[in-house]
């Protein structure tokens, strides 16, 4: 399973790169909107720093505003993906942009239906989320397995993000669940490293050389 950020903050991508286990970004217009600057001038700093999937999400409701918002944003860089919500106008502009090789990240997914659709539409990616439907009292990381599953049985070309992640254990969970990406906010990402017995080993191997030196 790869893992992708799902940020917009440019400081926290180039942290994540330069620790090596990220390729790929996921933005939404929430985590833009957290930004000062102007996301086309984000958008690019991001694609100059990850070479991967970058996702960016259309905020028009209408066909032709998605298709059209698409190509903009598809002209920023060749890396990026454009986000498209689960719904029939945003099925109609999957169709349209992906049959001109534009990549489609299929968002605000919380069923198989929804992503046997999109998958059908010719999306690339399909994003449900996990943490939304927890937040609900559903298991999240059912969905996740139900999708890989009808996509892997059906043969369907189009990758699983595994998307809301809110805690770490969610991320073992989607990657035996066969998420082909999860994609984290910052946060998860330090926390994955995070265990109480490395703090103390480290510790431990430290004090003990330093007492071989003499110090
Ligand atoms: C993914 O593509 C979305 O940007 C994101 O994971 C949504 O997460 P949230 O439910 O924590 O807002």
């Amino acid at each position: 399973m790869k893992l992708y950020l799902d940020t917009a903050n440019v400081e926290e991508i180039k942290t994540a790169a330069s620790w090596g286990v990220i390729c790929g970004i996921t933005t939404n217009p929430s985590l833009a909107a957290k930004e000062t600057e102007n996301f086309n001038k984000i958008l690019t700093s991001i694609c100059n720093e990850v070479d991967g999937p970058i996702s960016a999400e259309v905020t028009s409701m209408d066909y032709e505003g998605m298709v059209r918002e698409a190509r903009e944003l598809a002209g920023v860089h060749k890396n990026v993906v454009v986000k498209i919500p689960v719904m029939p106008e945003g099925l109609r502009a999957v169709k349209t942009i992906s049959a001109e090789g534009i990549r489609v990240n299929v968002t605000l997914v919380f069923s198989v239906n929804q992503a046997l659709l999109a998958a059908l539409a010719g999306a690339s990616f399909v994003s449900p989320f996990l943490g939304r439907l927890d937040d609900i009292g559903h298991t999240g990381v059912e969905l996740v397995r139900d999708i890989v599953d009808m996509i892997d049985l059906h043969d369907l070309d189009c990758q699983v993000i595994a998307a809301s992640i809110r805690h770490p254990e969610h991320v073992p969970r989607v990657a035996l669940a066969g998420a082909h990406i999860a994609t984290v906010p910052f946060k998860v990402l330090e926390q994955m490293f995070k265990h109480p017995l490395t703090d103390i080993g480290i510790e431990k191997f430290l004090s003990d050389w330093k007492k071989k030196q003499g110090k």
